[in-house]
């Protein structure tokens, strides 16, 4: 299904083909977006993937954790994403609750996901999600796989906690790893996992690896938007660089509007209607 466009004077969109066949040839970005002003910035940029993350729970709803996000929210958040994205692949999240309970409830969310503009889904989890995976595919919706530190499972993990440290459960990983890829994931998150595990996955898969507190040698990097520009505050976990420091750049300047308003300097006369 590679291959040009049959459509004239198309974008240069990227497709999952391109990403799938990005493998061993350079490395894919992916950085997550959700509303329209990330998602220009992520676009604008280059950036590979547009992930509407059900991180969006934790960054812009505040909670401690994803699990209250609900479909209803992700499709929201998944179209004013796509609608301002040009090039990148928007890739929605499936949120908890949305793809475990049944066939026809998974076949929904994604189908939702997809009818708000993502051209892919996520799902998180290898074991009993492999195959839920292998219908999406069968039904024409491409699948992200996401392995390692899942955070729909913090509770199961005793928290947010560097998975595959032991023998026995990288040895369990690396076999989720080849079922997704057996059940037809096109890619696969590697989140908060030893980075000689993640290699070992790497070179292992046929399909590209996105790390995220992985190491260096995946296929691609994933991180989050508003830790990347410094939007976050100041916990962060180790494996994020910051980029900038949006939030101190923001305060800065609504202490200045604050400051010029008190002072009688805001509006000046240029600022105001004849
Ligand atoms: O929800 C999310 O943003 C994610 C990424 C951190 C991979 O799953």
């Amino acid at each position: 299904m590679g291959g040009r466009s049959i459509m004239k004077d198309a974008p240069k969109k990227i497709t999952v083909p391109i990403v799938r066949e990005a493998k061993g040839r350079r490395k894919l970005t992916m950085v997550t977006a959700y509303d329209a002003p990330s998602a220009r910035i992520v676009d604008e940029a280059g950036v590979d993937i547009a992930l509407v993350g059900d991180s969006l729970g934790m960054v812009i709803q505040g909670k401690p954790d994803t699990l209250g996000v609900t479909i209803d929210q992700m499709v929201y958040h998944t179209e004013m994403v796509a609608r301002s994205t040009a090039r990148a692949l928007v890739v929605g999240d499936m949120p908890f609750l949305s793809f475990q309970i049944s066939d026809e409830r998974t076949i929904e969310s994604a189908g939702r996901l997809i009818q708000a503009g993502a051209a892919a889904v996520k799902l998180e989890g290898g074991g009993r999600t492999a195959e839920r995976n292998r219908l999406l595919r069968e039904i024409g919706i491409p699948v992200m796989a996401h392995l390692g530190l899942t955070p729909q499972s913090i509770h199961q993990m005793g928290g947010y906690k560097v998975q595959g440290r032991d023998t026995e459960t990288a040895r369990r990983l690396l076999d989720e790893a080849k079922r997704v890829q057996d059940a037809g994931a096109f890619a696969v998150v590697l989140e908060g996992m030893p980075a000689a595990l993640a290699t070992q996955m790497t070179d292992q898969l046929a399909i590209p690896t996105i790390g995220i507190g992985a190491g260096s040698h995946c296929d691609g990097q994933v991180l989050v938007f508003h830790d990347l520009v410094g939007l976050s505050g100041d916990r962060t976990p180790t494996f994020v660089r910051r980029y900038a420091d949006l939030r101190v750049t923001a305060v800065e300047a609504v202490k200045k509007f604050k400051a010029d308003v008190e002072a009688g300097r805001f509006p000046s006369e240029g600022e105001s209607y004849k």
